[in-house]
């Protein structure tokens, strides 16, 4: 990943860069292209949210070219979790895949984006916000805890562990997955599209669902969401 790569200064979505590259008859992006901004005006966050692009901030996306099995496309958001973790080498992974300090405070945060086609998904494009050496309020930065790691340093490492995650079997990434998991064991309550569940987390299921035990004795299986830790 990003043997092609644009440097851009101010753009709307790094997300929204990679697809008009992709999309440009001209040269194309290929597989595995990146683009890194500087800063964004209209970052964007799972979950309809915005992702704030202050100073300090590493923010890039990167082109994956299909065709991709919903299936895939499914674990892989806890396989960039997974290398987000061993790139940055601290605090643990929130389902699906925040990067949190040992104290709870998000490091980064990952962002799929699938262009469907019926059972499948032609592209997708996978963009990561790390803070490096600043933060929103209420967040964590990296060099609190790796000083001296740039962004260039940083980037480097993320996506060759990308490289190698997102190539793993199934097996492979969920194993990784549940040993960089701050969130199993824990209590939790989750916000799904239908409704909030809380529970005790358990497991992952094999499609990279989250397992919780509900009060009444009851596993359910979460499938998007958001997660927080409340025990
Ligand atoms: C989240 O935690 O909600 C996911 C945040 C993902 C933010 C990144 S920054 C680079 C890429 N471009 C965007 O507009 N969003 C992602």
């Amino acid at each position: 990943f990003g043997r092609a790569l644009r440097y851009a200064g101010t753009v709307g979505s790094t997300q929204d860069e990679v697809r008009a590259w992709a999309d440009d008859p001209q040269d194309p992006a290929p597989h595995g292209a990146v683009v890194v901004a500087e800063r964004q005006t209209a970052g964007r966050g799972r979950r309809g949210r915005t992702w704030d692009t202050t100073h300090g901030t590493l923010v890039f996306s990167v082109l994956l070219q299909g065709p991709l099995a919903l299936p895939d496309l499914a674990l892989m958001p806890l396989a960039a979790g997974v290398a987000l973790h061993a790139a940055c080498g601290v605090g643990g992974l929130k389902w699906p895949n925040d990067l949190l300090t040992p104290d709870g405070r998000k490091l980064a945060g990952i962002l799929l984006e699938a262009d469907l086609r019926g059972e499948e998904a032609r592209r997708a494009v996978l963009g990561l916000g790390v803070n490096v050496s600043a933060a929103p309020e209420g967040a964590a930065h990296l060099s609190e805890f790796r000083p001296g790691l740039t962004r260039a340093d940083l980037l480097a490492r993320i996506l060759a562990e990308l490289e190698r995650w997102l190539a793993a079997s199934p097996e492979v990434v969920l194993d990784a997955w549940r040993c960089s998991s701050v969130t199993l064991g824990r209590e939790v309550r989750v916000t799904t599209p239908r409704g909030d569940l809380t529970g005790t987390a358990l497991d992952l299921d094999p499609q990279g669902g989250l397992l919780i035990r509900t009060p009444d004795g009851i596993t359910v299986t979460a499938h998007a969401g958001d997660v927080h830790l409340v025990g």
